[in-house]
């Protein structure tokens, strides 16, 4: 049987080195990662964006922080190979340092997780520079940014007018400076995605943001066409999990209302003697009422 080794920050440094492009998913539960795992993939990132693909929520703000620990555990004993972060959602890091390591740590003691991730730039940079010090991998994530999509207009791409770029490669640098492993670009254009990556000593990531970084993100829903709400430009759905569904419920829901399931071969049978026994325990109890 082949070697599962769990890959480690060096591993995905080394990647880098010898432009081995890196494969990162998320995902927010146990078989799913299984598979994941199983497939091969670099990275998983158990995502905040889980509040909206599992739990039918508009945004990512109302994942808590027991919900997202939970999920992570759940991905992280399927993750033998595969490297993973643990989203940090909405307020579980603003508030303060403390807050922020508190946090950070509860992913890692009781997710399991190898890293976590959370969103903004300059502006976080000292509270990455906490976690990072408590010995807590931080990777970073700017662009476009969820958790503060009403601050940046709406989910939509960021970084378009060259004052908004220079932000990018200002905030990039910061991040670096702070101490980050990884910085993920959410939706930038891929030129000033290249920019960062040429100006960048750490792993540069990608969710929409073009083909010069050292490796790609998408969400699992959207590969698998299983989120309907809406599909962002930069995803390309790799299958139609959702009609394969759909068809099987839709079988079942045929097979019972005909009474062709369960068949023989679902049912449990009692052994001959057991039911003679039950049917004389019956006559029985009929003559004695
Ligand atoms: O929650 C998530 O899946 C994310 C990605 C959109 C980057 O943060």
């Amino acid at each position: 049987m082949e070697e599962r080794k769990k890959l480690t920050i060096p591993d995905l440094q080394a990647m880098v080195e010898r432009k081995e492009k890196i494969t990162f998913l998320t995902a927010y539960d146990y078989p799913t990662a299984l598979l994941e795992d199983r497939a091969g993939m670099d990275m998983i990132l158990v995502g905040d964006s889980g509040a909206m693909c599992l739990l039918g929520h508009k945004s990512t703000l109302p994942a808590t922080m027991d919900f997202m620990v939970t999920i992570t555990a759940a991905v992280c004993r399927a993750a033998t190979r595969a490297f993973v972060v643990g989203d940090m959602p909405y307020m579980s890091y603003q508030p303060s340092d403390e807050v922020a390591i508190r946090n950070a740590g509860r992913f890692i003691a009781e997710g399991g997780a190898d890293a976590v991730k959370l969103e903004g730039g300059a502006r976080m940079a000292d509270r990455i520079r906490a976690i990072v010090k408590a010995g807590i991998p931080v990777m970073g994530h700017i662009g476009l940014t969820p958790q503060a999509a009403s601050m940046i207009g709406g989910l939509k791409a960021q970084g378009r007018s060259a004052r908004a770029a220079q932000a990018l490669l200002d905030d990039a640098q910061a991040l670096e400076e702070a101490g980050v492993f990884a910085i993920l670009l959410e939706a930038i254009p891929a030129k000033v995605a290249e920019l960062i990556v040429e100006r960048s000593k750490v792993i540069v990531l990608s969710i929409g943001s073009g083909p010069a970084c050292h490796g790609q993100l998408l969400i699992v829903h959207d590969i698998l066409s299983l989120f309907e709400a809406f599909t962002p430009k930069f995803v390309k759905k790799y299958a139609d999990v959702a009609s394969v569904m759909l068809q099987a419920f839709q079988n079942y829901i045929k097979d019972v209302k005909a009474g062709k399931f369960p068949a023989p071969e679902h049912t449990y049978a009692i052994p001959k003697e057991e039911w003679e026994a039950l049917a004389e325990m019956a006559r029985r109890s009929t003559k004695g009422s």
